[in-house]
C-alpha cells in the first residue's frame, strides 16, 4: 500500500472547526423533579442558620441547588456530540479526503456517549424503571464508562458486567464514578446474558439496559452522529465504522443512505485472532447483535472490510505526526479506510468515525505501538 501523501497544514481547512458546546448549568436550578431520595440527600448538610447544602471539610457552605442530580445530567448530556473532524493523509494519488471524526471528544472519551444518553432518557418514559433500582449493563469498556459517569450525575446506582478483558484503565475509570463491575467470561454476550438473568430474577433491584438490543442505541446516531456528518460534510461519499453493538454504524448508515441512497457505508470487523475493542472478531464467531444482522439484512452496510491488529498498529506509528489520538479500533478504521481508498478507488469526502481517544487505552498502545517495533 502506497503511504499517505501529505500531512495537514497548520491553519489550513483541514482540521473542520466546530462550535463549542460547553457545560451549561441552569441558572435557576432550585427544583429537585423525580429524584431519588437518596440523590438529594446526598452529602447535604445544615449550618447554624438552618441553610441546607453541602459543606466543605472546612466548613464552608456550598449552594442547595448545586446537588441537583438532573441539572448534572442535563448539564453533562449537552456536552454529548459535535465533535470535530480532522483531515488525516489519504494514499499517495488519490482522489480521496479522508476526515476522521473524533468521538473521543465526548465527556467520557467515547463514541458510547451518545447511546448511553439516549438510553438514559428514554428509561425515564418506562413505567417499570424506579430510582432505587440499581443501572445494569454489560459492555466491553467503553458503555461501562459512560453509564458510570452518566449514572452518577443521575445520581443512581450502577452496575457494569465486563469480560476478563476489561483494561485496567477503563475498570478504575468506571470505579472512581462508583460503579461496581463484576468480570464474567470473555465476551460482551456472556455477560449480556448473565444480566439478563439478574435481572429476570431479581426485576425489583436492576435496571437493564441492554445497549445489544436496545433501540435506542442506532436511534441515538440517527438522530445526532448522522445529521453531524451531512451537515460538517454535505458531498460526503463514505463513511467507514466498526461494528461492536452496531448501533454507531446502523444508526449513520440508516441516516445517510436515507438521504442520499449512493452514500457508501463500509463496516470495519476484527480478522480472525485479532481482538480490536469496539470490533467484532464475527469471523471468529463473535455474537452478531441485532443491529449488525439488520446493517447487513437491509443493505445498508455495503462491504465489511476485516482489519488485523498489526494493520491497525501501523496506522498508528503513522499517524501520531498528525496528532491522531485514538485507540487501536480508530487506527483500525483508518487503515480500512486506506485499503478501500487505495484497492477499490473510493474518492471524495470519506469520513472515518474514530471511537475513543487514546487515553483510556494507553498502556495498550504503549506497550503494542512503542515498545514492538518489529
Ligand atoms: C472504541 C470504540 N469504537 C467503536 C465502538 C463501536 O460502537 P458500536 O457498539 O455502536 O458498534 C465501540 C464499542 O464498544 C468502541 O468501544
Amino acid at each position: 500500500m502506497a503511504l499517505p501523501s501529505c500531512l495537514p497544514m497548520a491553519g489550513s481547512d483541514d482540521v473542520v472547526p466546530q462550535c463549542p458546546v460547553g457545560p451549561m448549568l441552569p441558572r435557576d436550578a432550585t427544583a429537585l423533579r423525580g429524584e431519588p431520595a437518596a440523590a438529594r440527600s446526598e452529602g447535604l448538610a445544615a449550618d447554624d442558620a438552618g441553610r441546607q447544602g453541602l459543606k466543605t471539610n472546612d466548613g464552608l457552605m456550598l449552594e442547595r441547588a448545586i446537588p441537583s442530580s438532573e441539572h448534572y445530567f442535563e448539564a453533562l448530556a449537552s456536552m454529548v456530540g459535535n465533535t470535530p473532524l480532522l483531515r488525516v493523509p489519504s494514499p499517495a494519488d488519490s482522489r480521496a479526503r479522508l476526515l476522521v471524526k473524533l468521538e473521543g471528544h465526548n465527556p467520557t472519551g467515547s463514541v458510547k456517549d451518545r447511546a448511553c444518553v439516549a438510553m438514559l432518557k428514554a428509561l425515564r418514559k418506562d413505567p417499570s424503571w424506579d430510582w432505587s433500582k440499581t443501572l445494569l449493563d454489560a459492555s466491553s469498556g467503553n458503555m461501562g464508562c459512560s453509564l458510570a459517569y452518566f449514572g452518577k450525575a443521575m445520581g443512581v446506582n450502577v452496575r457494569i458486567v465486563s469480560s476478563r478483558k476489561l483494561t485496567a484503565e477503563k475498570r478504575r475509570f468506571m470505579e472512581y464514578f462508583g460503579a461496581s463491575v463484576e468480570s464474567v467470561g470473555d465476551f460482551t454476550i456472556e455477560g449480556n446474558q448473565y444480566c439478563r438473568k439478574m435481572a429476570e430474577s431479581e426485576p425489583e433491584n436492576w435496571y437493564f439496559l441492554d445497549q445489544l438490543h436496545n433501540s435506542e442505541n442506532p436511534m441515538a446516531h440517527v438522530r445526532s452522529t448522522g445529521p453531524e456528518i451531512l451537515s460538517e460534510v454535505p458531498d460526503v461519499a463514505a463513511v467507514i465504522g466498526s461494528i461492536g453493538s452496531g448501533g454507531t454504524l446502523l444508526g449513520v448508515g440508516s441516516y445517510l443512505k436515507q438521504a442520499n441512497e449512493k452514500i457508501k457505508v463500509f463496516a470495519v470487523e476484527a480478522a480472525s485472532g485479532t481482538r480490536l475493542p469496539g470490533t467484532a472478531a464475527l469471523v471468529d464467531g463473535d455474537y452478531r447483535t441485532p443491529f449488525i444482522e439488520q446493517g447487513f439484512g437491509r443493505n445498508i452496510f455495503d462491504l465489511s472490510i476485516q482489519v488485523s491488529e498489526a494493520e491497525a498498529v501501523g496506522v498508528a506509528r503513522l499517524l501520531t505526526p498528525a496528532g491522531l489520538f485514538g485507540g487501536l479500533q480508530t487506527c483500525a478504521v483508518i487503515a480500512a479506510a486506506w485499503q478501500l481508498i487505495e484497492s477499490r478507488g473510493l474518492s471524495g469526502n470519506v469520513v472515518a468515525i474514530s471511537g475513543d481517544t487514546g487515553w483510556k487505552n494507553m498502556d495498550s498502545l504503549t506497550q503494542k505501538v512503542l515498545h514492538c517495533q518489529d
